[in-house]
């Protein structure tokens, strides 16, 4: 069994997963939304605190659970054969409570240490609890730190074809949610409010506040940017605000929500459709397409990608929308193949970085 580990932003979660299988034997998260939902956003320092405490109380849940599968109480690491920690990209001082743990469980137990990307992670959520994984495969990686479309070969051969020029798909749902006073994490808020949209008006271009447009519309780039579409929503609200006051009806809130969710997702897709159309026309046409990442639990957003592939007749892959966010699981799953390739970490120098180092 490989035990491993996740911190690299406000979730702190421990899985257990079998090697042979993939089965996932155990998986336990944290998440400190609650907490930074009163900022309007993550806090590092409060995230670092709240890992401290929730990794060891997560860490003696699993030791218990050990227990439960009848290893003896001196023992009850010993089916373990390795240790595996997110250790990049992330908060760096987050990213740190979970290394830290983990060393000092390789150095103790005398197991080997895996060094996991967050984003490789991702990806990995596809194959939780399955024993073989499937490449080559295109994704769509949508978070709260990056948009991205990634291609791999196979499980070391990966490159990014298409990123954010600026904010994060994630992340301007978001900020949308916070100039709207919705709380933190803001995307499934804005979902669920988009879903009360009232949809005769919203394509009303009479109504000033439905004048968004979708970025980069006319650019052939294959390139994000939500920066525009999120000021568009800022001055709505401004808008709004100089007229009405800061009291949002529930009705105004839903409008702008639907909108603002509509033009993101067109954006995603506009530049999707372009990437198939390249591929297609050239000599490697897509077989297998994922979408990943937190943001990837959007039904919308989900239900529109799986028109798309249908169009181009491309499988899609997606991971149950429990292992979307940040896991542990997703972790342990991307482990599974390091450690059948002996790939391990030097105890001593392996280190945290904010940014993505290994990957690309
Ligand atoms: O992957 P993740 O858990 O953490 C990072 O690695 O960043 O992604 C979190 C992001 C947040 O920005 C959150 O608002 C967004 O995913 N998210 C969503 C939805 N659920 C989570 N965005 C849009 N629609 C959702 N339903
Ligand atoms: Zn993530």
């Amino acid at each position: 069994m490989i035990l491993s580990i996740e911190s690299s932003c406000d979730d702190s979660s421990i899985a257990i997963t079998e090697i042979s299988s993939a089965k996932l034997l155990f998986h336990r998260k944290i998440s400190q939304e609650l907490v930074h939902s009163a900022y309007g956003g993550v806090v590092p320092e409060i995230a670092s605190r709240l890992h401290a405490q929730a990794l060891p109380q997560i860490l003696n849940e699993a030791k218990f659970f050990l227990e439960g599968l009848g290893y003896s109480s001196t023992h009850f690491f010993s089916p373990l054969k390795a240790i595996a920690v997110t250790t990049e990209p992330g908060l760096n001082i987050t990213l740190i409570e979970g290394v830290m743990m983990a060393k000092t469980l390789a150095l103790a137990l005398n197991l080997p240490l895996i060094a996991i990307n967050h984003l490789k992670g991702h990806i990995y959520s596809l194959f939780i609890n399955q024993k073989s994984t499937i490449f080559p495969l295109s994704t769509l990686l949508v978070s709260g730190g990056h948009t991205l479309i990634i291609e791999a070969k196979n499980s070391t051969d990966m490159c990014i074809i298409a990123k954010s020029m600026d904010d994060s798909f994630g992340e301007s749902f978001d900020k949308v949610a916070r100039m709207l006073l919705l709380g933190y994490p803001g995307g499934p808020i804005v979902e669920k409010y988009a879903q009360m949209h009232n949809e005769s008006t919203l394509f009303n271009s009479k109504n000033k506040i439905f004048s968004f447009s979708i970025p980069l519309k006319y650019s052939k780039e294959l390139a994000f940017s939500f920066s525009g579409l999120k000021n568009s929503v800022r001055l709505a609200i401004l808008q709004h605000s100089q007229k009405e006051g800061n009291k949002f009806t529930q009705e105004f809130v839903a409008q702008i929500c639907a909108k603002f969710q509509y033009c993101a997702c067109e954006h995603l897709l506009d530049k999707l459709k372009r990437y198939f159309i390249q591929k297609a026309e050239g000599d490697n046409p897509i077989k297998y397409f994922s979408i990943v990442g937190g943001a990837s639990a959007n039904l919308y957003l989900r239900e529109q990608i799986s028109k798309l592939c249908e169009i181009f007749k491309v499988k899609l892959l997606l991971a149950p929308l429990e292992f979307c966010s940040d896991n542990a699981g997703m972790i342990g799953r991307a482990a599974i193949e390091k450690y059948r390739r002996n790939d391990f970490s030097q105890i001593s120098t392996v280190q945290t970085s904010p940014k993505s180092t290994e990957l690309f």
